[in-house]
C-alpha cells in the first residue's frame, strides 16, 4: 500500500467515525422524545415511554426502528419553529415469541402523541409493510388525537389508517394497545382492529372528552368514568383484554400472539403440550341437574393442553365464554354458554361477542369447538327493544358462514332458538356430539308442560300434581338427546369422559376440510 493510499484510508476512517458519531447524536436526540421533563411526567403517571414499551413487549434484541428522522411539515400556528422528534410515533419491526411482527407506538411526550400528516404516514407505512410481509401489526395508542394545528391533514391521516385497518381485516392479525388517551376519531382505528388491550388507570378511550360533555350537556364526569379500562372491559365490550399494569398487558399480548396464526393463509404454530398426561375430570365438573350452575371455563380448561386457555372479553357478556386454547399442540377456539351467568342465555351482547369471535376464527383458520348448555334467548322487553332480533341473528350468520371445522358438544340444555344458534347441525356443523344428560327441545319441560297441557292441568283435581306429571311426561319424551340422534341431528351420544377423544379426532379428520360458499362479493351480515 502506498503512503497516499494509507493516508486516504486514515481520512476515510476519520470521516466515517465523525459521521457515525453524528448519527449517534442524532439518534440520541430523537430518543429523548419530547425531552426529559415530558419523559418524567410520563413516568410519574406510571406509564412507560414509547420505546420502553416496544422493548418490553418484543423479544430481546429484535426491534429495528425505521423513519426515526421523519419531520413534520406543518407551518401554521408556530409549528414551523417546533421540533418534533420522530413526529411523535416510533415504528419498526421485531419479533414476539419468535414470530415477526410490525409495530408502532405513539410517543405522548412529543406534542401529546397527536396525529399529524407525517405521524400518520409513518403509521400507514408500517401498516403497509405488515400487509406486504403478511405479519401481525401492533399499535400502541397514547395520543391526544388529531393534531389540532394540522387541520384537515390530521383527519386525512386518520382516514388513511382506517382504510388500511379495513383492508387488513381478516388478512393479518391487528392488535391495539391503549396505553394513554385515545380520544376523538383516534378510537376508530382500535375499533376496526381484532383485539383491544387496556390497562387500569392508564387507558382512556372516548369520542368526546369530559370538557365537551360539560359544555354541551352540563355534566361533570372524569375520564376514567367516561372511558377507562374497566368501562370498556365490562360495559361497552370495546376492549378484549384487561390488565392491571402495562407489563401484564404485554404478557397477555405474547400469549395471544403465540396462539394465533401470522396471517390468514397459515395455521398457528404448534406447541407440544408440556404435560401430555394432564388429568382430565370433565365428568366431575358438570352437575347432572340442569338447573345447577357450574363454571364452563373449568370444562374448557380440562380439555386444553396445560394452562393454554386464553379467554377473550372475559369481563363483558360473561354469559358466553369465548377464547383460544391448544389441544394436542394445535390452537382451537372455544365458544361456550356459561351457566354461571344468567344461566348461559343468549342475549344482545353475548350474540355480538360470539358472532365476532366466530368470524375471527373463520378468517384465521382456527377450528371452533362449541359447548352448548343454554335455556335459549333471553326474553323481555329490554332485550326486544335493544334489538335482540338483529343482534341475535349475528351468531346464526357467523356460524352458518364459517367454513372452518365446527364441532359442537351438547352438555345439558339446548332449548329453542338457542339450540339452533349454538352451531347446530342445521347451520352446517361438521360434528355434533351430545352427552346423555343433553336435553334438546323447543323449550324447557316446565314451560312446555304449561303450554301443551294447560287444559288438563287446569281441569285436574290436583293441578300441581298433574303439572308435575306432565313435566315428567314431556321430559321423558323430548328432554334427552335420543330424539335428535334418531334424526341424525346429533352424530353421537357420548360419555362425558369420551369428550376430548371425540373432539380431537373430529379436528384431526377435518384438517383438510374444504367447503365453498356461493360466489358473491360479500354477504350482508346483520351488523
Ligand atoms: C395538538 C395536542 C393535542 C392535540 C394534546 N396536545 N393533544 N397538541 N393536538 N390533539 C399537546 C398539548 O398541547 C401539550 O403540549 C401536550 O400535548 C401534552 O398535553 P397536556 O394537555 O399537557 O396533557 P394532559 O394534561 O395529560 O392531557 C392529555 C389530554 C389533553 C387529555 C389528551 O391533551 C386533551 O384533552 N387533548 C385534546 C383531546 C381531544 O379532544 N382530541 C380530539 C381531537 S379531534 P405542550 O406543548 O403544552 O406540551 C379528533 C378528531 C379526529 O381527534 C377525527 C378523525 C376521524
Amino acid at each position: 500500500m502506498s503512503l497516499l493510499d494509507s493516508k486516504n484510508n486514515a481520512l476515510t476512517a476519520m470521516s466515517l467515525k465523525r459521521k457515525t458519531l453524528e448519527l449517534l447524536k442524532k439518534r440520541e436526540q430523537v430518543i429523548l422524545g419530547g425531552g426529559e421533563k415530558a419523559m418524567q411526567k410520563q413516568a410519574a403517571l406510571g406509564k412507560m415511554n414509547a420505546r420502553e414499551r416496544i422493548l418490553a413487549l418484543l423479544d430481546k434484541d429484535t426491534f429495528h426502528e425505521y423513519d426515526m428522522f421523519i419531520e413534520h411539515d406543518a407551518r401554521d400556528f408556530g409549528m414551523d419553529k417546533k421540533s418534533m422528534p420522530g413526529d411523535g410515533v416510533v415504528t419498526g419491526t421485531g419479533k414476539i415469541m419468535g414470530k415477526p411482527i410490525c409495530i408502532y407506538a405513539q410517543d405522548f411526550t412529543v406534542a401529546g402523541g397527536s396525529l399529524g400528516l407525517m405521524h400518520a404516514r409513518k403509521i400507514t407505512k408500517i401498516m403497509d409493510h405488515a400487509m406486504k410481509m403478511r405479519v401481525p401489526i401492533i399499535g400502541i395508542n397514547d395520543s391526544g388525537g388529531a393534531r389540532v394545528q394540522e387541520g384537515v391533514n390530521s383527519l386525512a391521516g386518520y382516514g388513511e389508517i382506517f382504510y388500511r385497518n379495513t383492508m387488513a381485516s381478516g388478512v393479518i392479525p391487528q392488535i391495539s394497545v391503549i396505553l394513554g388517551p385515545c380520544a376523538g376519531g383516534a378510537v376508530y382505528s382500535p375499533a376496526l382492529t381484532d383485539f383491544v388491550f387496556v390497562v387500569n388507570n392508564i387507558s382512556k378511550m372516548f369520542i368526546t372528552g369530559p370538557e365537551v360533555i360539560k359544555t354541551v350537556l352540563g355534566e361533570e364526569i372524569s375520564m376514567e368514568e367516561l372511558g377507562g379500562a374497566k368501562v370498556h372491559s365490562v360495559i361497552t365490550g370495546n376492549a378484549h383484554f384487561y390488565a392491571e399494569s402495562e407489563l401484564e398487558s404485554f404478557a397477555q399480548i405474547k400469549k395471544l400472539i403465540s396462539l394465533i396464526p401470522w396471517n390468514n393463509s397459515r395455521k398457528a404454530l404448534a406447541f407440544p403440550p408440556k404435560n401430555p398426561n394432564k388429568e382430565y375430570k370433565i365428568e366431575n365438573i358438570v352437575p347432572s341437574d340442569p338447573k345447577e350452575p357450574y363454571d364452563v371455563r373449568d370444562v374448557i380448561k380440562s380439555l386444553v393442553d396445560d394452562d393454554s386457555f386464553l379467554e377473550v372479553q372475559e369481563l363483558w357478556a360473561a354469559n358466553i365464554v369465548v377464547g383460544f386454547g391448544r389441544m394436542n399442540g394445535d390452537t382451537v377456539a372455544f365458544v361456550a354458554n356459561q351457566p354461571l351467568v344468567l344461566a348461559g342465555v343468549l342475549d344482545v351482547d353475548s350474540s355480538d361477542k360470539a358472532g365476532r369471535f366466530i368470524r375471527y376464527c373463520d378468517a384465521f383458520n382456527i377450528p371452533i369447538v362449541t359447548l352448548v348448555d343454554l335455556p335459549g334467548y333471553l326474553p323481555g322487553v329490554d332485550q326486544e327493544h335493544a334489538g335482540v332480533i338483529r343482534h341475535g341473528a349475528k351468531i346464526l350468520y357467523a356460524y352458518s358462514e364459517a367454513t372452518v371445522p365446527k364441532i359442537s358438544v351438547i352438555l345439558r340444555k339446548a332449548y329453542g332458538g338457542g339450540y339452533i344458534a349454538m352451531n347446530s347441525r342445521h347451520l352446517n356443523a361438521d360434528f355434533v356430539f351430545a352427552w346423555p344428560t343433553a336435553e334438546i327441545a323447543v323449550m324447557g319441560p316446565e314451560g312446555a308442560a304449561n303450554i301443551i297441557f294447560r287444559k288438563e292441568i287446569m281441569e285436574a283435581a290436583d293441578p300441581v300434581a298433574m303439572r308435575e306429571e306432565k313435566i315428567q311426561e314431556y321430559k321423558e319424551k323430548f328432554a334427552n338427546p335420543y330424539v335428535a340422534a334418531a334424526k341424525g341431528y346429533v352424530d353421537s351420544v357420548i360419555e362425558p369422559k369420551e369428550t376430548k377423544k371425540f373432539i380431537m379426532h373430529a379436528i384431526e379428520v377435518s384438517s383438510n376440510k374444504t367447503e365453498f360458499r356461493p360466489a358473491k362479493k360479500h354477504g350482508i351480515p346483520p351488523f
